[in-house]
């Protein structure tokens, strides 16, 4: 039995002040529940996140990493530092990176295995738009995702990891694909993985995000294929993250 995950991407959100009552409000509010719990700040944060989780059962992480180890990059972040916070996951590849920074199934595949090398669980979102979808090629679209990190990392470091698959059409849309439509695409994605090692398909988690709430959390994480969400929204406010960690618990 794979254990639920519930992860949160808080975005470009929060300050100092609001965060505090966040992050209080989801430790006390997971506290005891059976999945595993993360909330993925921005960078500036991590530090008051790990002061606010440290010894509870919620991890921290970050959104984004480099792909590189260190040296004259301006303004990015490597794992070997996210790993001096504390974290324990990175989000790479989310959607919004692809579309508005350029990275490409490449560079997405040199920043899983950066992470990995720094001792960062990656959590590698694919997801196709709407465009993709209504073209009927979403199946295509997530394997040339998964793709790129397999071959070049493999499938030993996939089983290292977190996939999420995130259509873009639902990402902050309020449009939750259904939990039909999503099973179909997490069992391609187990299928997929499952062609290189089955044991290593059958463990991988594979988290759904994309509007997930309360009102529908339990619904979707109830597919044979969920194994847990990837939130953005929702986990804004304690009391909506805090539900839909009991609804994977
Ligand atoms: P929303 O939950 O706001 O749709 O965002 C999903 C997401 O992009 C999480 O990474």
């Amino acid at each position: 039995m794979r254990r639920k995950l519930v992860a949160g991407n808080w975005k470009m959100h929060g300050s100092l002040a609001t965060n505090a009552g966040l992050l209080q409000g989801v430790r006390d509010g997971v506290a005891g529940l059976a999945a595993e719990v993360a909330v993925c700040v921005p960078y500036p944060y991590l530090a008051q996140a790990r002061a606010a989780l440290d010894g509870s059962n919620v991890a921290w992480g970050a959104q984004d990493v480099s792909e590189h180890a260190q040296g004259a990059y301006t303004g990015e972040v490597s794992g070997a530092m996210l790993a001096d916070f504390g974290c324990r996951y990175a989000i790479v590849g989310h959607s919004e990176r692809r579309s508005y920074y350029g990275d490409t199934d490449a560079v997405v595949a040199a920043k899983f295995e950066a992470a990995q090398k720094a001792g960062i669980v990656p959590i590698l979102c694919v997801g196709e738009t709407l465009a993709e979808r209504e073209a009927n090629v979403t199946a295509e679209v997530v394997t040339r995702q998964l793709d790129a990190v397999l071959s070049r990392c493999g499938i030993a470091a996939l089983a290292r990891s977190v996939v999420a698959y995130e259509p873009v059409w639902a990402i902050g849309t309020g449009r939750t694909a259904s939990p039909e439509q999503a099973q179909e695409v997490h069992a391609a994605i187990r299928a997929r993985v499952a062609r290189d090692d089955a044991g290593v398909a059958a463990a991988l988690r594979i988290l759904y995000g994309g509007s997930m709430k309360p009102a529908n959390a339990a619904e979707l994480m109830a597919q044979a294929d969920i194994d847990g969400g990837l939130i953005g929204g929702a986990a804004l406010v304690a009391a909506d993250f805090v539900a839909i960690c009991a609804a994977a618990a």
